[in-house]
């Protein structure tokens, strides 16, 4: 057959190996099917919503649509400044987190150059290495009968799989899927041990969740590690995942190379607004953080009296064990029959489990409910 453009000879061999991202769940289709019944529990959206505050910056729509945004984002970048006692210079944003992961390795990590991350770790590392065609070294994690911090990233292996070579090491603290976290000592030792030309990435996209959350971050650290990276997202604690609002703090000279290479008005004018003026309500990430506080111990006390465990979570999520995949496989889809949407986590090598994120308050009971049911359905 004759090669086209998008034949895959033509294309980069990076670009040729990408697979298309795969949303789990056609939720357009389940939201017309159940309407406000939906129970979505499935991309870890926070549980009170966005805040007033940022609701209010989005009222007056007209100018911010009219106009094109500001391409260095400047109120966003200097309230953030203020807020983590930064230098504006040392953040730069992206169109969620997302992107600026991406961009990482893109920006630092030739091809054929090793970047490295935990076996369960978020997804998106293992795709910014491919498209980036960088050689993706996958460490193993921390072992799933492990007392402490099953299937948890492990500093210690993770330091010893980087050499003069690494170009980038991805970490997620908190992690998704599996909502383990290390201590800040942990991660003073990693970036102690691991060499210096190697950019350790921090990814903090629910860094909102853990207690004392700014003493635990690693943001404290960039002074003394000029190879540190920190990501962090208005998705998660601060309820504007549809915005699509990331930032990343490092060297100013790390975050120039991530100033080249995005898009020039990749965050835009609304979400740049709400963004800022979500960083002025600190009372609704402390009540964001509570409610998560509340509902996390009742869901994981739900899923163990029907014979379910599930990982320790400083997130807005459980992962849950049931033990074999047609178990999981069954409850979710018995889950989704009745409009509740859960994620499935094959992708992950993790098919005996799902993720499910802990619901609003006004949801828990029908989430509690629907869980009974289908797990009870589903046990032999
Ligand atoms: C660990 C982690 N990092 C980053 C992201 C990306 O978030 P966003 O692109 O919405 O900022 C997610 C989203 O689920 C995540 O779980």
């Amino acid at each position: 057959m004759a090669l086209q453009p998008w034949s895959d000879a033509r294309l980069p061999p990076a670009v040729a190996a990408l697979r298309a991202y795969d949303p789990g769940h056609d939720l357009v289709a389940f939201r017309a099917r159940f309407g406000s019944r939906l129970v979505e529990v499935g991309s870890n959206e926070n549980l009170l919503g966005p805040a007033p505050s940022a609701l209010a910056a989005l009222a007056d729509p007209g100018a911010a649509a009219w106009r094109y945004p500001d391409p260095r984002g400047s109120v966003l970048r200097d309230a953030l400044a203020r807020l983590h006692g930064l230098d504006p210079d040392a953040i730069v944003l992206g169109n969620g987190s997302h992107e600026l992961l991406m961009r990482i390795a893109q920006g630092f990590a030739p091809a054929g150059t090793p970047v490295v991350f935990s076996r369960h770790a978020f997804a998106v590392f293992a795709i910014a290495a491919a498209a980036a065609g960088a050689r993706a070294v996958a460490v193993p994690s921390l072992p799933a009968d492990h007392p402490a911090m099953p299937l948890g990233h492990d500093p210690e292996a993770l330091a010893s799989a980087c050499d003069a070579d690494t170009r980038v090491l991805y970490l997620a603290n908190p992690n998704n899927p599996t909502g383990t976290w290390f201590e800040p000592a942990a991660l003073a030792r990693l970036l102690a041990a691991v060499p210096s030309t190697t950019l350790v990435v921090v990814d903090e996209a629910y860094q909102e969740y853990q207690p004392d959350a700014a003493a635990r971050s690693a943001l404290r650290l960039l002074p003394r590690y000029r190879n540190l990276l920190v990501t962090r997202t208005f998705s998660k604690a601060y309820g504007l995942a549809g915005l699509r609002v990331g930032w990343a703090a490092g060297d100013p000279a790390a975050i120039a190379v991530l100033e080249r290479l995005r898009e020039s008005f990749n965050v835009n004018g609304l979400a740049q607004a709400a963004a800022a003026a979500a960083l002025d309500d600190d009372g609704h990430i402390a009540a964001e953080r509570a409610a998560a506080d509340a509902a996390r111990p009742v869901l994981a006390a739900l899923l163990a009296e029907l014979g379910v465990g599930t990982l320790p979570s400083r997130c807005n999520f459980l992962l849950a064990d049931f033990g074999a995949t047609d178990r999981a496989e069954a409850v979710e889809r018995a889950l989704g029959a009745g409009g509740v949407v859960a994620r499935p986590m094959a992708g992950y090598g993790l098919g005996r489990c799902l993720r499910i994120s802990l619901p609003p308050p006004a949801r828990q009971p029908a989430l509690l409910a629907a869980l009974v049911q289908t797990v009870r359905a589903a046990t032999p």
